[in-house]
């Protein structure tokens, strides 16, 4: 009865060893990897594995010798695989330390790769916020070189872009354009709006100076701002191989004074026909020029200037677009007051 019970004991021994092997292999496949370069654990893997051969061979010769009554051999035979069973823990703890370490080793430089990646991401979204920042300064500058030559003063390029804003983002939600204008859309248009008049810089000081009304000729020229402008703006586009907002500034700037029914300037464009920039930049600028003091006229009131661009929708507008300048209004006003000319 004990003996057949010690011979269980072998059995199941042996059963646990094969499976040990089996596991053994597998793992020797998975962990090469890391020891790839690694020469003494590669050489303590391949100990270890024999060891487990060992081992099994030590439980089955037990087996056998235990089954003939060899007692002192058996004996002799444990003592050996006790001795080899001290050496595979051994070896096999100390893979497992090298393991450990070489996967510390890894997540240590997988984090330290991690961080500098982080930090690298940081220093390029910080210089690209910098250089966007540096393009709208550039914008304005560039809008601005034109309009410090003008009567027109003060915060006109600010303002407008506002009024631009304000508008765009009306549409989004609330008309027949809002499939048309995407995110991108709405943040090269708001970039642009400085940019319409810039054609001014081309157009004599004698004209765009003038105290009162122009006389047909002087007109035709102040129209050739438009034109101008465009030129501008399509030499620099020439000067780049990517798509950028500038697109937007051409047609924007070409079409700013362009009317709803056809009657305006410098292609005399009907209705959709019209660049929808053009089309919006058209009533942010006059409403701003209605509210601004001129050399021959006072500052309209808001509701004056409201009422006269209502007038024109249909006519000098887009009817959309005045609709969705009749739900911001209000906005309009409070921008007009908040970034007034005194401080220019
Ligand atoms: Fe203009």
């Amino acid at each position: 009865m004990i003996k057949f019970f010690f011979c269980s004991l072998i059995v199941g021994g042996i059963i646990f060893m094969v499976l040990g092997i089996r596991q053994s292999k597998s793992n020797r496949k998975l962990l090469s990897d890391f020891y790839i370069e690694d020469k003494l654990n590669v050489s303590l893997m391949r100990y270890h594995h024999i060891l487990l051969y060992i081992f099994l061979s030590g439980y089955i010769l037990v087996l056998i010798f235990f089954f003939l009554d060899k007692f002192h051999t058996s004996e002799l035979i444990t003592s050996g695989v006790f001795f080899l069973g001290a050496v595979f823990v051994f070896l096999e703890n100390q893979l497992n330390h090298n393991s450990i370490s070489v996967m510390k080793s890894n997540l240590d430089k997988t984090l330290r790769i991690s961080s500098a990646l982080e930090h690298e991401r940081e220093r390029l979204m910080s210089l690209n916020r910098q250089l966007v920042e540096t393009e709208d300064v550039t914008i304005y500058a560039l809008a601005y070189q034109a309009e410090i030559r003008d009567t027109i003063t003060g915060n006109h390029i600010l303002r407008t872009a506002k009024y631009v804003q304000l508008l765009v983002e009306d549409l989004m939600e609330n008309s027949k354009y809002s499939k048309y204008i995407t995110t991108e859309y709405k943040t090269e248009i708001v970039k642009s709006a400085p940019l319409h008049d810039i054609g001014k810089v081309g157009i004599p000081d004698k004209i765009l100076q003038k105290e009162g009304t122009f006389t047909k000729e002087e007109f035709d020229i102040m129209k050739k701002h438009c034109l101008l402008g465009a030129q501008i703006i399509r030499k620099a586009i020439e000067r780049l191989n990517f798509k950028s907002f500038l697109s937007i500034a051409e047609q924007m700037t070409l079409s700013h004074h362009e009317k709803w029914d056809g009657s305006g300037y410098p292609n005399g464009l009907i209705g959709e026909n019209i660049p929808l920039s053009g089309r919006i930049m058209a009533v942010a600028d006059v409403y701003d020029a209605l509210r601004a003091k001129r050399q021959y006229k006072d500052p309209f009131s808001h509701k004056k200037a409201c009422n006269i661009i209502l007038e024109e929708k249909g006519t000098h507008f887009d009817p959309e677009i005045v609709s969705s300048f009749e739900r911001v209004e209000d906005q309009f006003e409070q921008i007009s007051i908040a970034f007034d000319n005194e401080d220019s």
